[in-house]
This record gives C-alpha cells, sequence and structure tokens, in this order.
C-alpha cells in the first residue's frame, strides 16, 4: 500500500466520500491554465454550491504548478504532483481537522511525534491570532516551544482571490542531525508537509474580504515530498515514485545518476511525467504555440534538450520507453492514462522528431551568436524561437549555463508583432478564395508557394505560376516553362522542397499596400485581381507572394514532398501534380 492509499483509507474510515480527481487543466475555471492545488476543482463547492457526496470529500488531486519551472533540477521542485486532500463543506472545524491529521501522522503512518513541528496563524489587523488550534495543538502533545505563530505564511489563498483563511501547517524534522527543542521555520531542515487552511473568507477581485456562508476545511498534502520523508531519502527522486524512472533514463543512456547527470536525469525524469499527464488528458493538449500547449511543448522541448545532453540518440524510442514506465505506474488510479495511453505516446514521438529536425541547427545557431557577441539580442532570440521552435525559456536555459544574457523584454516585443499578424491573417483567412479550408488543404497551399519558389531556383527565374488546384488528396501547379522538365530537374526541386521542409521555415503574413508588395519583390499571378492592401506571405527567406492564405504556421507541418507527375499543360505552360505524404 502507498501513501495514496493509506491517505483515502484514513479519511474514508473517518467519514469522507472519495472524489475523483478532475482533469488537470480546470474544466470550468479560464483563470488557471491548470489546476494547482486540489481544492481548485472544489471552488464552488467551498463558496456554497452543495456537492453532490455531501459535506466530507477526500481526494487524491493531479496538480501542475509551473511558476517555478526553472528549479526542476533540484531535489524536490516538480511541475506535476499528486496532492492528497481531505475537506469539510460546512461541517467539521479545527477541532476535528487538526485531530485527524495528527492520528494519521502518527499512528497511521508512525511518524514519531518528536520530528513534528507546527505552525499557526499570529493574527493581524482584520483576523485574530488562531487560539484555537494553538490550544488544539498543545492539547495533542505538541510542546509550545515547537509551535510558531506566523502571519504572512499561515493565510493560505490561491493566487489573487477566492476562498482564503488562516491556516496552520504541519513540519517534519527531514535530518539525522540533533532535532533542535525549538521550531524555526526559516530551518531548511524543517519540511512542510501538509497545510489545514481554515477557509471561512473570500477575497473578491478588488480586494474585499466577505464572510462565506459556511465554514470549510481545505488541506493539502504533496505525495511526493511526504513519500520522499516517509522512505528516509533527501532526494525524492531516489524515492519509489521515481526511484525506477531515474534507472530507466540511466540505463537507456548509459550514464550513473551522479554530479552533472543528475540534474539532467531529474529534469527529464520530471517534465516527461508532466507531459504525460498534459496529453493525457481529456482536454486533449496538443503542443502549440499558446496556453497549455505551450507549456507541453517547452517541457517536451526541454526533456528533449537534456536527453541530448546525455547523448541519448534521438532515433531511439527512449520518450517512449520512459512514458510507457511513467503510464504503467499511474494508470490504476487515473482512467484518461489507460484511454489515452497511445495518444500521449504519439504526442511525445511527434514532437520528439517535429523538434529534432531543427534542434541541431538552432543549437548551431546558438553557438555562431555566441561567438559573436556576450549577449542573445532580441533578433537571434526571435529567430531560435522562429526558424528553429525554441523556447525563449530553453534559450534562456542555454545562456544562462553559458553565463549570457538574453534581452527578454524584446523578445517579447517581437511575439507579440508576430502575434497581431499572425491574427490579421487568421481574420482574413478566405480572402483569397481558397476552395478548402481543410488542414490538408492548407498544407497544399503552403506546399505550392515552396514548389514555386524551388523551381525558379531549379529551372529559372522566368517561372510563373500559372494556376493552381487543390484537393485533400493533391496539389497541382501550372507554370511557364518552355520545356518537358528533366529527370534531375524534378528531382531537383523535389529535394529543395524538402530542404526547406525540414527546416522548419517559419511561414510569416505581413499587411502592406500591393505597390509595396510588388516592389519588395513579392511574387503575384494576376495583380489586378488583388484590392489596395494585400496581405503577403513569406516562407523563410525562400518564398514571398500576394496571397490571401490560409498557409501553415511552419515549413515543418508539411510532412514529406513528392512529385508525381510532370506534364504539358498548354503551349509554354507546365503542370505539375504532387504529394503530402
Ligand atoms: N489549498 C491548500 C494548499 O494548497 C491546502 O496548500
Amino acid at each position: 500500500m502507498n501513501l495514496k492509499d493509506y491517505y483515502i483509507d484514513f479519511f474514508v474510515r473517518h467519514g469522507h466520500k472519495q472524489i475523483p480527481s478532475a482533469p488537470v487543466v480546470p474544466e470550468n475555471d479560464p483563470s488557471v491554465l491548470f489546476n494547482t492545488a486540489g481544492m481548485q476543482p472544489l471552488i464552488p463547492y467551498l463558496m456554497g454550491q452543495p456537492h453532490p457526496y455531501g459535506t466530507r470529500l477526500c481526494d487524491y488531486q493531479k496538480c501542475i504548478r509551473t511558476n517555478d519551472l526553472d528549479s526542476v533540477g533540484d531535489t524536490t521542485h516538480h511541475t506535476f504532483f499528486e496532492m492528497l486532500g481531505n475537506w469539510s463543506l460546512g461541517d467539521y472545524f479545527k477541532q476535528e481537522s487538526i485531530a485527524w491529521s495528527f492520528e494519521f501522522l502518527t499512528e497511521d503512518l508512525q511518524i514519531p511525534v518528536n520530528r513534528l513541528a507546527v505552525t499557526v496563524f499570529a493574527g493581524n489587523d482584520s483576523i485574530p491570532f488562531d487560539q484555537e488550534s494553538y490550544d488544539k495543538w498543545v492539547s495533542l502533545g505538541i510542546p509550545e516551544a515547537r509551535i510558531a505563530k506566523t502571519v504572512e505564511d499561515n493565510f493560505w489563498i490561491a493566487g489573487e482571490s477566492g476562498p482564503c483563511g488562516p491556516d496552520t501547517e504541519i513540519f517534519y524534522f527531514r535530518s539525522e542531525e540533533e532535532i533542535p527543542d525549538t521550531f524555526d521555520p526559516e530551518d531548511e531542515r524543517w519540511v512542510e508537509i501538509w497545510n489545514n487552511v481554515f477557509m471561512q473568507y473570500h477575497k473578491d477581485t478588488n480586494g474585499k474580504v466577505e464572510e462565506l456562508p459556511h465554514k470549510n476545511v481545505d488541506t493539502g498534502m504533496g505525495v511526493e515530498r511526504t513519500t520522499a520523508i516517509l522512505e528516509g531519502v533527501n532526494d525524492n527522486y531516489l524515492s519509489s515514485i521515481w526511484k525506477d524512472v531515474i534507472e530507466l533514463i540511466s540505463s537507456i543512456s548509459g550514464l550513473p545518476y551522479e554530479g552533472e547527470y543528475q540534474k539532467s536525469m531529474r529534469i527529464i525524469a520530471d517534465h516527461m511525467r508532466t507531459a504525460v499527464f498534459i496529453s493525457a488528458d481529456p482536454a486533449g493538449i496538443k503542443p502549440s504555440n499558446t496556453d497549455q500547449g505551450y507549456i507541453l511543448r517547452r517541457l517536451i522541448r526541454r526533456a528533449i534538450r537534456h536527453a541530448k545532453k546525455l547523448n541519448i540518440p534521438m532515433t531511439s524510442d527512449w520518450e517512449r520507453q520512459i512514458a510507457t514506465l511513467i503510464l504503467d505506474k499511474y494508470v490504476t488510479y487515473y482512467k484518461e492514462l489507460e484511454e489515452n495511453y497511445q495518444v500521449v505516446l504519439d504526442v511525445l514521438t511527434n514532437e520528439k522528431e517535429k523538434f529534432n529536425r531543427t534542434l541541431e541547427k538552432g543549437l548551431r545557431e546558438f553557438e555562431k551568436a555566441i561567438q559573436k557577441s556576450n549577449h542573445i539580442d532580441d533578433v537571434t532570440a526571435f529567430h531560435l524561437y522562429d526558424t528553429y521552435g525554441f523556447p525563449i525559456e530553453l534559450t534562456m536555459e542555454l545562456a544562462s549555463e553559458r553565463g549570457i544574457s538574453v534581452d527578454e523584454k524584446g523578445f517579447e516585443e517581437r511575439f507579440k508583432e508576430h502575434q497581431e499578424l499572425s491574427r490579421t491573417a487568421s481574420a482574413g483567412k478566405f480572402k483569397g478564395g481558397l476552395a478548402g479550408d481543410g488542414e490538408t488543404e492548407t498544407k497544399y497551399h503552403t506546399a505550392t508557394h515552396l514548389l514555386n519558389a524551388a523551381l525558379k531556383v531549379v529551372v529559372g527565374k522566368d517561372v510563373h505560376q500559372k494556376g493552381s488546384n487543390i484537393t485533400a488528396e493533391r496539389m497541382r501547379f501550372d507554370f511557364s516553362c518552355d520545356h518537358k522538365l528533366t529527370e534531375e530537374e524534378k528531382q531537383q526541386a523535389e529535394s529543395l522542397v524538402n530542404e526547406w521542409i525540414s527546416e522548419g521555415l517559419e511561414v510569416k503574413v505581413t499587411e502592406m499596400k500591393k505597390e509595396e508588395a510588388i516592389a519588395s519583390g513579392a511574387e503575384c499571378m494576376f495583380i489586378e485581381k488583388y484590392p489596395d492592401m494585400v496581405t503577403v506571405y513569406s516562407i523563410g527567406d525562400v518564398s514571398k507572394e500576394l496571397c490571401g492564405g490560409p498557409h501553415v504556421k511552419n515549413t515543418s507541418e508539411l510532412g514529406h514532398f513528392r512529385i508525381t507527375k510532370e506534364e504539358a499543360s498548354s503551349a509554354g505552360v507546365r503542370r505539375i501534380k504532387a504529394v503530402l505524404e
């Protein structure tokens, strides 16, 4: 039996109903990207709505906190963790809550009282000192010297607003050294394991505090930390939760979990687990450049970078091996892992393959940039993001490893500018009169631009588009040319398109005056057909055309390009049929 089972068993014995863990992506709360605490999915009930399971609840909740993502790599920080919680919705209050926490720790988990200490709310202008909790702890046998009174750390709220209240926190002495008689919450040998919040207020977004209709208890205990403590290890990754994952990474890489390798191994283990849970979530999140999808992308790409640091070959299925182990560890607790088992593996592999196509080149680009200067400017940071798929955080991590600074603010500005343009593009996406607007058609549309550009390189500058037709199955492209293409020309054009696809070129859109667009050298089929203001799509620096879109964001989305036929269309016009596969 593990900690989760002990915990649920205890609180069910004490009259609580176990509720299922909510998804990691909140179902009805757009204010947060992920559930960050067990209480988050329960907010409506803490505010007074009756819960269908009653007034005493318990669960283990999947949580994701990304605010200190950069700290992951040490012995204690995780982006995903499980939080054990028990709640009273207007039922019991301080007496029972404290008594049960004490009983669970000292009897079920057999933790010696001597290793425990607590904090209670000292009081401020509006809320008095929590005498009741103080007295309760004393009555249970916690010496007064082991009860610290604090203000800042003993008032709990998720973020800026919502249900809140004073709390009492329980600490464990995690050290072989002699236990001091007096508890000092600043002494890092004491680690917090449990937080009992006496939630009787609600703070609105204007900072106004009001009493809730009833008094609640909200508690939280971190599974990772408490498990490590119970197992007597000082590094969470040596506990039963992680040990086998670390061993697997060690065996895949052929390196020991020691010294400089530890950080990378912890990051891979942590980030892969979080990526598994995000991509298994019923919300169907996929790696992308916004919101939860961006976090997922960052986590996977950071794990990939660290796998590369450990010399794990990208051609191996390391990501599947690690994810499979994680899925199998948790599948009995979370049914979505079973339902989306294959989805998770595919998300990870696809993202690995996508990033791997540009990672090497991006790293070379980074090295080149730092040869020239000990500062990464906004243009370089954006180029690394835009062309090589480097999340800014990755560039910053690489830079900080070399003691180099990054113009993060400048990057953010460029990023915003870029987003504005993409929005303009998608708002006007049907203006060009493209027949279909499905995903496949969109890809073919971008491939048409690439083929047009490739033919100009291979055949000559005089090649111009004369027409095109796209279906979900293939593209057809007519162009001016006075001869049947040779095998070699066909081959070269095809390879060039594929090269650009594999370079992961960013597709960008700009709005400008028609004259300006033509002057800038943008390609255009029927100049008179366009309005005065036009949109110009450019692909890396290989193609620039007047066009209404839509297009993919990055050529890496296209897959493999193959010319299936080259034939005459009419006098001086040739026709190419091609597929993406
Ligand atoms: N909601 C409280 C916490 O996260 C229990 O610490």
